[in-house]
């Protein structure tokens, strides 16, 4: 079935996920989150290499968990809506491709969240992101907490997440929250030349490397070393290495 609110375009060996609610700035109900799952599940294994996700309109990548819904639920359907959330953005973190977070415009509570689990965040200078949560008397939901935590660390994280405010792109830039800012006119063409660039390069070793920086986060250096060493030998059985290795010894 055609999703309602996700709008997935292949471009050569790149697929864009853009979140189309642009009347409510993106915002994702659990029908936008339910659509997450089979788009990510069959990118698990399908052949495309970089994975882009962005927002319909010029306003927003996305505002958020739907605080309509929210206002309505009691802590039983609340847990299986961080359930859910929870789901889609480890999905996303586990994927073994890059994905890229093109945020052009808001990226509040959960918006910042999805873009947190995504491997490199690109911003508009138009941009707002932050963690407003504790505005309507909740605690950010969707892994905002743990993530903000390891990308800036404990005390910008509990700065944003203490006093709701909104950063600009320049903000988020100084303090390592997004890696580059592009015009908002270009913002999607430069997301996808990074991510082609990157289709040049293995496969396999970037997968690796992704599950490496991210199982690294969470374990002590001693083991985070150890898995390097062994998943870097087994590069060494991957025909790709090989090849690559040729190739760079037989340059003219
Ligand atoms: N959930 C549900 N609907 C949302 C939403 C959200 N998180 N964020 C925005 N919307 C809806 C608004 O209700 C409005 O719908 P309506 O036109 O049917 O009334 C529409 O999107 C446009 O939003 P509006 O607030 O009118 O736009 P704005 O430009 O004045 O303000 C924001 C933009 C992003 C500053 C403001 O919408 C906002 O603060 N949103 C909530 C962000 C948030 O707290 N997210 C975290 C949730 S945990």
């Amino acid at each position: 079935m055609q999703p309602r609110y996700l709008q997935v375009e292949k471009d050569g060996e790149l697929v864009i996920i853009t979140i189309n609610r642009p009347e409510k700035l993106n915002a994702m109900n659990l029908e936008v989150m339910n659509e997450f799952i089979p788009v990510l599940e069959n990118l698990e294994n399908d052949s495309s290499k970089v994975v882009i996700i962005t927002g319909a309109g010029q306003k927003a990548f996305s505002a958020g968990a739907d605080i309509e819904y929210m206002s309505k639920i009691g802590s039983a359907e609340a847990e299986r809506y961080a359930l859910k959330g929870h789901e889609v953005l480890s999905k996303i973190e586990r994927l073994d491709k890059p994905v890229i977070a093109a945020v052009n415009g808001y990226a509040l509570g959960g918006g910042c969240e999805l873009a947190l689990a995504c491997d490199i965040r690109f911003a508009s200078p138009n941009a707002q992101l932050g963690q407003p949560e504790v505005t309507i008397g909740i605690c950010p939901g969707w892994g905002g907490t743990q993530r903000l935590l390891r990308i800036i660390g404990p005390s910008r994280a509990k700065d944003l997440i203490f006093s709701g405010r909104r950063i600009n792109a320049d903000e988020a830039f100084a303090m390592g929250l997004v890696n580059r800012i592009f015009p908002a006119e270009g913002l999607l063409e430069e997301s996808k030349s990074y991510a082609k660039n990157i289709t040049k390069n293995s496969t396999y070793a970037i997968g690796i490397s992704k599950m490496l920086v991210n199982r690294g986060m969470d374990s002590n250096l001693d083991t985070g070393l150890k898995l390097e060493i062994c998943s870097w030998s087994l590069c060494f059985s991957n025909k790709d290495r090989q090849e690559r290795m040729k190739a760079f010894l037989e340059r003219k």
